[in-house]
């Protein structure tokens, strides 16, 4: 044989081995859906691919694009209803809920156990990550919607300071507006004007309204004067958008700011993982501010992967995966860049930037205060199916002339009525 043949053929059988291997590997492998494919969340989502394929695991990603997980909630929806459930799903509070109540989440208690997640994981996000006491989904991390990133050259340039009222806001805007820059990046998309309406309604009623409001969806709140004036205030931030941000993704907005188009952006701080990507660094570059009128108050959110009941040998590797969401150092790289706070309380802050850090007192103090509260654009407010039919009335009104008080009517007969 010659020696050219006699290497092809080693090649070959080295490949048939290694094709063998991977059909081995492919068994050890997890399949995680998710919506993290901005620059941010990409760059985020790659800690815990690395650390899965450190652990020997293949990771099956399954993205599925749309800001907020609208879509990835439909797409899960159709999966599960065909009995092709994926290993894990990153889900939201309310939904991780109603999944475990139609008893389609698997217990992951074993692994919970073992690791003792029950003593680091504050009891807020554990209320989303039990059912019934058992481990349904592993938190990842806390996000707050009541934020408002700014672009730091043209505050300096206009000499502009972060509003302390909703009125000095639109003030500002029409400073920002006649220097030529647009006053607010917004991108028109149902959950995105949720989590404005998240701001207002706090802004306008104070934590014990919202959560009469959106958490206890009192009649006498939804359809109250305070949520009229919520309603007003997203009128007003109506006129501070430039006029293509129709259907413009959230990342999108956030570039405008990054690259000195617009003053502003209201959003939760996944904005800060796109910050983070370009390379930003807070007070050098942006500033991070609350919402006027929310400062105190802490609306939140947690990405928690929920573990479906899967076949038996799929099993071990959602342990895995649910182990890694865990783990420590991962959940400290993660956040870093994903512009987030850890879920673990024991993670030590001297690594993130002073965002993180005054998130993380506001969190405390927000906690002690009662003015911790669930975010409603983002599922941990009401149930997903009533969250539909209030992000419907909000979208509506949005990219409508409706008046206020035709809008606060409309709120509180369709939680009434659930459409
Ligand atoms: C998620 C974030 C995500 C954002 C934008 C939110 O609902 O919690 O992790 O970055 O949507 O896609």
């Amino acid at each position: 044989m010659s020696k050219l043949r006699k290497n092809v053929m080693m090649l070959a059988m080295l490949c048939a081995g290694g094709a063998a291997g991977s059909a081995g590997a492919e068994q050890k492998s997890v399949e995680v859906v998710h919506w993290w494919t901005s620059g941010g969340e990409a760059a985020a989502l790659k800690v815990l691919k690395d650390d899965i394929a450190r652990r020997g695991y293949a990771w099956k990603d399954s993205p599925i694009v749309g800001g907020g997980g609208d879509q990835e909630r439909i797409v899960l929806r159709a999966r599960v209803a065909s009995g092709n459930p994926p290993d894990a799903v990153q889900l939201l509070g309310m939904t991780i809920t109603d999944y475990a109540k139609e008893g389609l989440l698997g217990n992951i208690d074993a692994v919970a156990q073992k690791e003792g997640w029950a003593q680091v994981v504050p009891p807020p996000l554990q209320k989303f990550a039990r059912f019934k006491g058992h481990w349904v989904a592993a938190p990842v991390n806390v996000h707050r919607t009541n934020w408002i990133w700014a672009n730091k050259a043209i505050f300096d340039e206009l000499k502009l300071t972060p509003p302390t009222s909703f009125d000095e806001l639109v003030g500002l805007a029409d400073t920002i507006r006649k220097a030529g820059y647009i006053p607010l990046a917004h991108g028109g998309q149902p959950w995105q004007e949720a989590t404005l309406f998240d701001n207002a309604v706090m802004s306008a009623g104070g934590p014990k309204f919202y959560k009469q409001a959106l958490i206890d969806l009192d009649p006498k709140a939804l359809g109250s004067k305070t949520m009229e004036k919520a309603f007003e205030q997203m009128q007003k931030l109506r006129t501070l958008v430039d006029p293509h941000f129709s259907g413009r993704d959230w990342n999108l907005a956030t570039a405008m700011v990054i690259h000195k188009k617009a003053a502003m952006q209201i959003m939760g701080d996944w904005a800060k993982g796109e910050f983070v990507k370009a390379g930003k660094k807070p007070n050098v570059d942006y500033l991070c501010f609350q919402y006027p009128g929310t400062a105190g108050t802490f609306i939140f959110l947690s990405d928690q992967f929920a573990s479906f009941k899967v076949k038996e040998q799929q099993r071990p590797s959602q342990m895995v995966l649910v182990s890694t969401v865990m783990d420590r150092e991962v959940q400290e790289k993660f956040s870093l860049l994903k512009g987030s706070i850890p879920a673990r309380t024991d993670v030590q802050m001297d690594k993130f930037d002073d965002c993180g850090k005054q998130s993380m007192v506001d969190l405390k103090q927000a906690s002690r205060s009662g003015a911790l509260l669930g975010s409603f654009a983002h599922g941990y407010a009401m149930p997903e199916a009533t969250q539909v039919v209030v992000k419907n009335v909000v979208s509506q009104f949005f990219n409508s002339d409706q008046s206020p008080a035709q809008a606060t009517r409309q709120l509180a007969s369709a939680v009434a009525h659930g459409m």
